[in-house]
């Protein structure tokens, strides 16, 4: 059974995917231990409690640099013993020293199909306002391994959705959690706590269910 440790920052819908998904059963040989925040105040600290699920913080305010709230997170994760690190919703680029500790054992899902509308600064509703700004009639979203770049680690999982006419940031949103993301994450993280995910290089391979 692996341990999956969750971090977030905000609302935490994805957050909340995942405890839905593990309630009824669908994330196997896994089991969520905890809920790491990088605020004190995200809502997602909610959902976790609702699900019995340990919640901590991690305040990034608390700390001067990227390396010393890292080396805080990593600290916390060791004690909690953590096989698998999801980014839900989670908003800080980690340090290179972080991913290294845990090279293909950190997911991050992004709401768009990368490598487009992704990198540094695209983040939440930015994405999906550079996506209509850009006039793309397709858009999604995207499960990968986090390497020290950011959104350009190998990819597991992507699910396309459709732009329509009249669409706003907000809109697009909620459409790409629902059609996509809700369920590629859970779907990803069990695919990764049964051990069917094989990295080569940049190319993430899916053993068939047995
Ligand atoms: C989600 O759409 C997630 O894909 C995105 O932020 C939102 C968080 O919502 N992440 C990124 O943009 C990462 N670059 P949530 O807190 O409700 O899950």
């Amino acid at each position: 059974m692996k341990n999956i440790v969750v971090l977030v920052s905000g609302g935490g819908t994805n957050l909340q995917a995942l405890l839905d998904a593990q309630e009824r059963g669908e994330i196997r040989d896994g089991k969520i231990i905890a809920v790491i925040s990088s605020t004190s105040g995200a809502f997602a600290l909610e959902r976790a409690k609702g699900a019995n699920v340990p919640g901590y913080v991690v305040n990034r305010k608390d700390y001067d640099s990227r390396e010393a709230f890292t080396g805080a997170l990593l600290d916390k994760l060791s004690e909690l013993n953590a096989d698998l690190i999801v980014l839900a919703g989670f908003l800080y680029i980690l340090s290179p020293a972080f991913v290294e500790r845990y090279e293909n054992r950190i997911i991050n899902i992004h709401p768009a199909l990368i490598p487009s509308f992704c990198g540094d600064g695209f983040y939440g509703l930015k994405v999906h306002e550079k996506a209509l700004e850009y006039g793309v009639k397709l858009t999604g979203a995207t499960v990968h391994f986090v390497s020290a770049e950011a959104d350009a680690g190998p990819i597991i999982l992507q699910k396309a959705v459709a732009i329509e006419e009249g669409d706003t940031a907000e809109i697009l949103q909620k459409r790409v959690m629902e059609q996509a993301e809700w369920k590629l994450l859970p779907e990803a993280v069990s695919l990764f706590c049964q051990g069917r995910l094989h990295v080569e290089g940049r190319i993430v391979h899916i053993d068939q269910a047995e």
